[in-house]
Protein backbone atom coordinates (compact mmCIF):
# COMPACT_ATOMS: atom_id res chain seq x y z
CA UNK A 1 0.00 0.00 0.00
CA UNK A 2 1.34 3.28 -0.53
CA UNK A 3 1.22 6.29 1.71
CA UNK A 4 0.46 9.54 0.64
CA UNK A 5 0.84 12.49 3.53
CA UNK A 6 -2.41 14.44 3.70
CA UNK A 7 -0.99 17.80 4.68
CA UNK A 8 0.10 21.14 3.22
CA UNK A 9 2.63 21.62 5.74
CA UNK A 10 5.95 21.59 4.01
CA UNK A 11 7.90 20.64 7.12
CA UNK A 12 5.92 17.85 7.76
CA UNK A 13 6.29 17.18 3.95
CA UNK A 14 10.02 17.28 4.32
CA UNK A 15 10.99 15.46 7.23
CA UNK A 16 8.80 11.85 6.18
CA UNK A 17 9.83 12.33 2.37
CA UNK A 18 13.73 12.35 4.31
CA UNK A 19 12.30 8.57 5.81
CA UNK A 20 11.37 7.77 2.59
CA UNK A 21 7.53 7.42 3.51
CA UNK A 22 5.67 9.52 1.36
CA UNK A 23 4.40 8.28 -1.93
CA UNK A 24 2.68 11.56 -2.96
CA UNK A 25 0.31 13.94 -1.18
CA UNK A 26 -3.00 15.12 -0.86
CA UNK A 27 -4.50 18.92 -0.25
CA UNK A 28 -7.78 20.26 0.12
CA UNK A 29 -8.94 23.54 0.47
CA UNK A 30 -8.82 23.62 4.14
CA UNK A 31 -5.60 22.36 4.50
CA UNK A 32 -4.37 25.24 2.18
CA UNK A 33 -6.03 27.70 4.33
CA UNK A 34 -4.12 25.79 7.63
CA UNK A 35 -0.71 25.96 5.89
CA UNK A 36 -1.28 29.86 5.63
CA UNK A 37 0.34 30.17 2.28
CA UNK A 38 -0.84 30.82 -1.50
CA UNK A 39 -2.22 27.38 -3.26
CA UNK A 40 -0.24 28.05 -6.15
CA UNK A 41 3.06 28.50 -3.80
CA UNK A 42 2.49 25.90 -1.61
CA UNK A 43 1.46 23.57 -4.28
CA UNK A 44 4.51 24.10 -6.13
CA UNK A 45 6.41 23.98 -3.14
CA UNK A 46 5.24 20.34 -2.14
CA UNK A 47 6.04 18.96 -5.69
CA UNK A 48 9.43 20.32 -5.76
CA UNK A 49 9.64 17.80 -2.60
CA UNK A 50 8.18 14.98 -3.56
CA UNK A 51 8.07 13.45 -6.82
CA UNK A 52 4.85 11.00 -6.39
CA UNK A 53 1.01 12.17 -7.41
CA UNK A 54 0.17 15.49 -5.70
CA UNK A 55 -3.59 16.32 -5.75
CA UNK A 56 -4.25 19.86 -6.13
CA UNK A 57 -8.52 20.15 -5.53
CA UNK A 58 -10.76 22.96 -7.67
CA UNK A 59 -12.77 25.23 -6.20
CA UNK A 60 -15.06 25.94 -9.08
CA UNK A 61 -18.45 23.84 -8.81
CA UNK A 62 -19.30 24.16 -12.53
CA UNK A 63 -17.80 21.88 -15.54
CA UNK A 64 -16.58 25.38 -16.97
CA UNK A 65 -14.89 26.87 -13.93
CA UNK A 66 -13.21 23.00 -12.88
CA UNK A 67 -11.63 22.90 -16.12
CA UNK A 68 -10.55 26.39 -15.89
CA UNK A 69 -8.58 26.14 -12.86
CA UNK A 70 -7.52 22.50 -13.82
CA UNK A 71 -5.58 24.26 -16.42
CA UNK A 72 -3.97 26.20 -14.08
CA UNK A 73 -2.97 23.58 -11.41
CA UNK A 74 -1.54 21.26 -14.31
CA UNK A 75 0.96 24.08 -15.14
CA UNK A 76 2.05 23.65 -11.29
CA UNK A 77 4.15 20.54 -12.41
CA UNK A 78 3.97 17.31 -13.86
CA UNK A 79 2.57 15.11 -10.95
CA UNK A 80 -0.12 17.11 -10.43
CA UNK A 81 -3.54 15.00 -9.76
CA UNK A 82 -6.47 17.64 -10.25
CA UNK A 83 -8.74 16.79 -7.29
CA UNK A 84 -12.66 17.40 -8.22
CA UNK A 85 -15.81 16.84 -6.17
CA UNK A 86 -17.66 13.73 -6.40
CA UNK A 87 -20.71 15.84 -8.21
CA UNK A 88 -22.29 15.54 -11.80
CA UNK A 89 -20.05 17.95 -13.02
CA UNK A 90 -17.00 16.82 -11.05
CA UNK A 91 -17.36 13.57 -12.78
CA UNK A 92 -17.46 15.33 -16.01
CA UNK A 93 -14.65 17.04 -15.64
CA UNK A 94 -13.19 13.52 -14.09
CA UNK A 95 -13.54 12.14 -17.83
CA UNK A 96 -12.63 15.23 -19.63
CA UNK A 97 -9.25 16.07 -17.69
CA UNK A 98 -8.31 11.94 -18.36
CA UNK A 99 -9.14 12.51 -21.92
CA UNK A 100 -6.16 15.01 -21.98
CA UNK A 101 -3.92 12.41 -20.20
CA UNK A 102 -4.42 14.33 -16.25
CA UNK A 103 -4.60 12.34 -13.18
CA UNK A 104 -7.64 12.79 -11.63
CA UNK A 105 -8.78 12.30 -7.91
CA UNK A 106 -12.17 12.75 -7.41
CA UNK A 107 -12.71 13.10 -4.03
CA UNK A 108 -15.93 13.50 -1.57
CA UNK A 109 -16.83 10.04 -2.00
CA UNK A 110 -18.89 8.42 0.91
CA UNK A 111 -20.26 5.37 -0.86
CA UNK A 112 -19.26 2.61 -3.42
CA UNK A 113 -21.92 3.51 -5.61
CA UNK A 114 -20.50 6.84 -5.97
CA UNK A 115 -16.85 4.95 -6.44
CA UNK A 116 -18.63 2.81 -9.41
CA UNK A 117 -19.46 6.23 -11.12
CA UNK A 118 -15.68 7.51 -10.52
CA UNK A 119 -14.10 4.50 -12.24
CA UNK A 120 -16.38 4.39 -15.10
CA UNK A 121 -15.52 8.31 -15.38
CA UNK A 122 -12.08 7.02 -15.56
CA UNK A 123 -10.69 8.38 -12.85
CA UNK A 124 -7.00 8.03 -11.16
CA UNK A 125 -8.32 7.73 -7.92
CA UNK A 126 -11.22 7.49 -5.62
CA UNK A 127 -11.03 8.90 -2.40
CA UNK A 128 -13.62 7.27 -0.22
CA UNK A 129 -13.51 9.95 3.66
CA UNK A 130 -13.34 6.91 6.43
CA UNK A 131 -13.35 8.90 9.55
CA UNK A 132 -16.09 11.59 8.42
CA UNK A 133 -18.11 8.32 7.71
CA UNK A 134 -17.27 6.93 11.17
CA UNK A 135 -18.17 10.50 12.96
CA UNK A 136 -21.68 9.67 11.45
CA UNK A 137 -21.90 6.53 13.91
CA UNK A 138 -21.61 4.62 10.43
CA UNK A 139 -18.45 2.30 9.15
CA UNK A 140 -16.44 3.89 6.96
CA UNK A 141 -13.96 0.68 6.12
CA UNK A 142 -16.88 -0.77 5.15
CA UNK A 143 -17.16 1.29 2.10
CA UNK A 144 -13.74 0.84 1.16
CA UNK A 145 -14.16 -2.42 1.07
CA UNK A 146 -17.43 -2.66 -0.77
CA UNK A 147 -15.06 -0.56 -3.68
CA UNK A 148 -12.62 -3.23 -3.37
CA UNK A 149 -14.89 -5.96 -4.42
CA UNK A 150 -16.44 -4.02 -6.72
CA UNK A 151 -13.93 -2.52 -8.41
CA UNK A 152 -12.32 -6.35 -8.31
CA UNK A 153 -14.91 -7.34 -9.99
CA UNK A 154 -15.03 -5.40 -13.00
CA UNK A 155 -11.13 -4.95 -13.41
CA UNK A 156 -11.47 -0.96 -13.05
CA UNK A 157 -7.87 0.37 -12.47
CA UNK A 158 -9.19 3.83 -10.62
CA UNK A 159 -6.40 3.23 -7.37
CA UNK A 160 -8.74 3.41 -3.93
CA UNK A 161 -7.34 6.00 -1.70
CA UNK A 162 -8.63 5.41 1.80
CA UNK A 163 -8.68 9.29 2.82
CA UNK A 164 -9.81 11.30 6.27
CA UNK A 165 -7.55 8.77 8.34
CA UNK A 166 -8.01 9.40 11.78
CA UNK A 167 -6.05 6.18 13.18
CA UNK A 168 -3.59 3.76 13.19
CA UNK A 169 -6.09 1.02 13.09
CA UNK A 170 -7.69 3.24 9.80
CA UNK A 171 -4.18 2.62 8.54
CA UNK A 172 -4.39 -1.34 9.10
CA UNK A 173 -7.72 -1.97 7.68
CA UNK A 174 -7.15 0.05 4.94
CA UNK A 175 -4.14 -2.17 4.02
CA UNK A 176 -5.89 -5.43 5.00
CA UNK A 177 -8.73 -4.64 2.72
CA UNK A 178 -6.14 -4.32 -0.02
CA UNK A 179 -6.74 -0.28 -0.24
CA UNK A 180 -4.12 1.00 -2.98
CA UNK A 181 -3.17 4.21 -0.91
CA UNK A 182 -3.65 5.84 2.32
CA UNK A 183 -3.50 9.48 2.53
CA UNK A 184 -2.84 10.28 5.95
CA UNK A 185 -2.04 12.96 8.39
CA UNK A 186 1.53 13.41 9.16
CA UNK A 187 0.85 12.42 13.16
CA UNK A 188 -0.90 8.85 12.32
CA UNK A 189 2.02 8.50 9.93
CA UNK A 190 4.46 9.01 12.78
CA UNK A 191 2.55 6.92 15.29
CA UNK A 192 2.47 3.91 12.91
CA UNK A 193 6.06 3.39 14.31
CA UNK A 194 5.06 3.50 18.49
CA UNK A 195 4.74 0.76 20.32
CA UNK A 196 5.26 0.90 24.30
CA UNK A 197 7.26 -2.35 23.83
CA UNK A 198 9.76 -1.31 21.19
CA UNK A 199 10.13 1.21 23.62
CA UNK A 200 10.83 -0.57 26.55
CA UNK A 201 12.88 -3.20 24.61
CA UNK A 202 15.46 -0.84 23.68
CA UNK A 203 15.85 0.63 26.72
CA UNK A 204 16.60 -3.16 27.96
CA UNK A 205 19.10 -3.74 25.73
CA UNK A 206 20.69 -0.45 25.76
CA UNK A 207 21.32 -0.74 29.72
CA UNK A 208 22.09 -4.46 29.31
CA UNK A 209 24.73 -3.34 26.77
CA UNK A 210 26.05 -0.67 29.26
CA UNK A 211 26.59 -3.10 31.78
CA UNK A 212 29.19 -4.67 28.66
CA UNK A 213 31.79 -2.03 28.54
CA UNK A 214 31.65 -2.68 25.16
CA UNK A 215 31.91 -0.42 21.80
CA UNK A 216 31.26 -1.46 18.27
CA UNK A 217 33.58 0.33 16.07
C1 LIG B 1 -8.45 13.66 1.32
O1 LIG B 1 -7.88 13.82 0.28
C2 LIG B 1 -8.78 14.73 2.27
O2 LIG B 1 -7.81 15.75 2.15
C3 LIG B 1 -8.74 14.31 3.71
O3 LIG B 1 -8.37 12.97 3.87
C4 LIG B 1 -9.90 14.75 4.51
O4 LIG B 1 -9.73 14.34 5.84
P1 LIG B 1 -10.54 14.97 7.07
O5 LIG B 1 -11.88 14.32 7.10
O6 LIG B 1 -9.72 14.59 8.27
O7 LIG B 1 -10.61 16.43 6.83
Amino acid sequence: MKFFVDTADLKEIEELNDLGLVDGVTTNPSLIMKSGGKILDVTKQICDIVKGPVSAEVTATDYDGMMKQAKVLAGIAENIAIKVPLTMDGLKACRALRAQGRMVNVTLCFSATQALLAAKAGATFISPFVGRVDDMADDGMEIVSEIRTIYDNYDFKTEILAASIRTVNHVKQAALIGADVATVPAKILKALYQHPLTDKGLESFLADWKKTGQTIA
